[in-house]
Parts: structure tokens; sequence; C-alpha cells
């Protein structure tokens, strides 16, 4: 697969988010995931995304299993909740927490479930109001003069907050929302990236899978999370099937299924961009591998942009409660 660059780290154009196989959407079974792992290496994917929240660190662990003899593999992860271990799965995130000493802590127990030797790239999960973004990536820079990182990165960061940290220390990536019907990075983020030389990693690059038309919202299981997202309610999702079906025009004529368009569409506008679909079927690796080989008339990019204009979109991507932790 092609390569690009995200900041100074070079992988492949379209990498592999693997939240999925252990939490949000219903997990995998451990063997079946492996296969898939390995599959995806097979293919030419060599960027993972996991993050210590994801299990919670059952991800993480499962990677370890997956790789643990794999050296040309770049691996990402992440920091920045506060964890309650008295609770179950996803409700032990109880708040933010960027403290240097927790940032520390995830990165020396991190290291030690992916059972490697450094991470490649380190990203704050959410910008937290309380801790200056000076003093996490001061201590982020730390980290790398240790060893025990190789990059920094941060997610669903404001502009005004990206040049601040940048200041202190490069920024690789920047890992936020954006697909077809979450363009909010297109507005400062994107064009702050670009001009900062900072790579963007857009994560549910596939609208958590609704822009695929593959989706059967009826068929979610009992505790996916994407039962509790505004436009996965009926409402939203019937006002937005609309989309879809102008979308599928579009994949028809250059003969692809609606993700690999959703793909390429964001490869095509941005040279310093690398998405992280999310990926728990073979045959879904197979599609969006593809993706980088498409090449799309640029009448068709606007006509896509057209489509999606944020105003045709029914539903937040995320409900109060979470939409307060973006920095804006
Ligand atoms: N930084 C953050 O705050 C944050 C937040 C959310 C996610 N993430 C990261 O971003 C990654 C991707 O997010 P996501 O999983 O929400 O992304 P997504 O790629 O937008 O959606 C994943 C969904 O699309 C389906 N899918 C994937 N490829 C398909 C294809 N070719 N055809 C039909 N359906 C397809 C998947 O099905 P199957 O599962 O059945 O294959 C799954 O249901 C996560 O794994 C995680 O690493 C980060």
């Amino acid at each position: 697969m092609k390569q690009r660059k995200i900041g100074e780290l070079e992988v492949s154009s379209i990498g592999m988010g693997c939240m999925g196989m252990s939490s949000a959407y219903g997990g995998l079974e451990e063997k079946e995931a492996i296969y898939i792992l390995h599959q995806a290496v097979e293919l030419g994917i060599n960027f993972f995304d996991t993050a210590e929240v994801y299990g919670p660190f059952a991800n993480e662990q499962l990677l370890q299993k997956a790789f643990k003899d794999y050296k040309d593999i770049f691996i990402a992860t992440k920091f920045g909740f506060q964890l309650d271990p008295s609770k179950e799965g996803i409700k032990q995130v109880c708040g933010l927490d960027s403290h240097p000493k927790n940032i520390r802590k995830v990165a020396e127990e991190s290291l030690k479930r992916l059972g490697r030797e450094t991470i490649d790239l380190f990203y704050q999960h959410r910008v937290d109001p309380t801790i200056p973004i000076e003093d996490v990536v001061g201590t982020m820079a730390d980290l790398i003069y240790e060893g025990k990182i190789q990059h920094i990165g941060l997610c669903e960061v404001s502009a005004n907050t990206l040049r601040k940290a940048h200041a202190v220390h490069p920024i690789t990536a920047v890992q936020s929302e954006y697909s077809l019907w979450s363009r909010e990075a297109e507005q400062k983020i994107l064009p702050t990236c670009t001009a900062l030389n900072i790579g963007f990693v857009p994560y549910s690059p596939l609208g958590r899978g609704f822009l695929t038309g593959q989706l059967q919202i009826e068929n979610l299981g009992e505790n996916d999370f994407r039962k509790n997202l505004p436009r996965f309610q009926k409402t939203a999702v019937e006002q937005n099937h609309y989309l879809i079906q102008q979308l599928e025009q579009i994949s028809q004529f250059y003969h692809c299924s609606n993700a690999q368009l959703a793909l390429a569409w964001m490869l095509h506008k941005y040279a310093h961009l690398v998405p992280i679909p999310g990926i728990r079927r073979i045959n879904h690796l197979q599609d969006n591998i593809a993706a980088s080989d498409i090449t799309i008339e640029q009448e068709h990019i606007l006509k896509i942009d057209e489509i999606f204009l944020p105003e045709h979109i029914a539903g937040e991507r995320y409900n109060e409660q979470e939409l307060q932790m973006i920095d804006i």
C-alpha cells in the first residue's frame, strides 16, 4: 500500500482502528481478531490505533498477543481518562485526567500491556481543561527524551490549543472525528494542521458504519455505544438515509462501495491525512484497503461535498455529555 507522512511519521495510507474488537461495538473472539490483525499486516496496513480506555485495557492486550513478534508496525495509543476500577467495562470512565503523574502512569502501563519498548504515537484522548496543555506536552516531551514514546498526538483539540501545544514540542498528529457527515475539522483544525505540517488522523471515517449503507441499526447489540448517539436514533437515521442513497449513485459510477468512496474522498482532499476505519471483518478489511487505489474526479468531490453539507445532516455526532469533552 502507498505510504503517507503524518508529521515525521511515515505509515500506510490507510490505518486500522482496533477499538471495536474489544469495546464499543460488541467486540470479537480473540482468535478471530488476531487473524484479522495479521491479515491487515499481510495486506499492507502498518498503523494500528488503540487506547487505554478500549476495554479498558483489553484492546492493548489484544494487540500485544497479535503483534508480539512484529517489528515493522506502528501502534498508537492514548491516555487521558480517569478510570474507576470498581466499575465494569466502559462504566469505569468517570472523568478526564491529564495530570503529569497519570500521563506517566498510563505510559508505563500501556508499554507493559502492549509488550513494546516504546509507544510509537501517544495521544491525549481528550483535552483536560484543568491541566495547561503546555504541562501535558511538556510531560510527553520528557517521555520522548526517556525513549518511552516516539511521537506526540492530541485528540479533538481546538486550533488554539494545538498552536500552544506545538510551540512546546512538535505535535505529530491530531486525531479527531472526520467523515462525510462530521466535517467540523475542515473549518479550523485541518487548515492549522496543514500550516504546521501536523498529520491528521480521522477517527470514525465511515460514520461509525452508517455511511457504508450496510449498517442495520435495528441489529445493534444491547451494549453498542452507537445506541446512545443522536445520529443513530430512528428519526435521524431515516432523515440521513437520503444522503446515503445519493452517495450510492456516485459509488455506482466508480464501481466501488460507499465505504471506499467515503475513504477515497478524504484521501483525495488532504495529503497529510491517514484514516483509521474500524474493522472486525475480513471483507471490510479488503474493501477499505482497496480505497487507497481509487481516484475520484474533482467534480465528484465537489458533488459529495455538496450532498453532505453540515446543514443536511440530522442529529449531533455525540450526546450533550460527550460534546462537553470536546475542546472548542
Ligand atoms: N480518538 C477518539 O476519541 C476516537 C473515538 C472513536 C474511535 N476512535 C478510533 O477510530 C477507529 C475507527 O472508528 P469507528 O470504529 O467508529 O469507525 P468507522 O470506520 O467509522 O466505523 C466502523 C464501522 O464500520 C463498519 N465497516 C468498516 N469497514 C466497512 C466496509 N468496508 N463496509 C461496510 N462496513 C464497514 C464496521 O463494521 P465491522 O466492525 O463489522 O467490521 C463498523 O461497524 C476506532 O477503532 C478507534 O481506534 C477514536
